[in-house]
């Protein structure tokens, strides 16, 4: 019996109609099939786990409500909610996708659990203190079936063998490598992310 919040899942029920009908509004196809994929991977995930299903659907189903925001947009909807960013964000405000996700997630559907919410604030970048609903969206993402196999192969083989935090933290890594091979800048929150996976495997 898989344990669930009861409530989580009349909200998924209710909502997901008006999800999909917003996504279909507002995200281009390739990517609305991406969040499904997204959406059913951590489903999964969250069944091998025994963690709650609905929670990891709902999470992977909003997680790039922002993905298709423009530059501009994303800073202007992180001004206005006082989000804290910093140099890095601003050299490539698309990583604000995740936190302004949230936002969305907040505004147009009323989503206020902290796993849900989470899961889609720490999808790009990760970040320290991670529940498990949000590390099984995290991974999803990174893995899910229409993913690059030679980018996802080793992330989903450690998570079979040795568990999701060590699959979530190979998953950084192997995000960390394409950051430094692109000579970009690696974000703070992921170091941390990083380092907090390192201190409690
Ligand atoms: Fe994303
Ligand atoms: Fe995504």
């Amino acid at each position: 019996m898989d344990t669930y919040d009861k409530n989580i899942k009349k909200i998924l029920k209710k909502l997901r109609p008006d999800i999909e009908l917003w996504l279909k509004e507002n995200v281009s196809e390739n990517r609305r099939n991406h969040i499904l994929r997204v959406a059913k991977t951590a489903k999964k995930y969250a069944r091998k786990l025994g963690l709650d299903v609905y929670k990891a659907e709902l999470s992977g189903l909003l997680h790039d409500l922002a993905k298709e925001l423009t530059n501009e947009k994303l800073l202007e909807i992180s001004k206005t909610n006082n989000l804290e960013f910093d140099e890095i964000d601003l050299d490539n405000p698309h990583i604000l996708h995740a936190r302004v996700g949230e936002i969305l997630a907040k505004e147009k559907f009323g989503i206020n659990d902290p796993d849900v919410l989470g899961g889609i604030r720490c999808h790009t970048l990760a970040e320290p203190n991670m529940s498990k609903i949000m590390m099984v969206v995290y991974l999803a993402d990174a893995t899910e079936p229409g993913r690059d196999k030679k980018f996802a192969g080793s992330a989903k083989k450690v998570f079979k063998e040795k568990g999701l935090e060590a699959g979530v933290l190979e998953a950084i890594n192997m995000k960390l490598k394409d950051v430094i091979n692109r000579g970009k800048k690696i974000h703070l929150l992921t170091i941390k992310a990083r380092n907090w996976l390192l201190s409690n495997l």
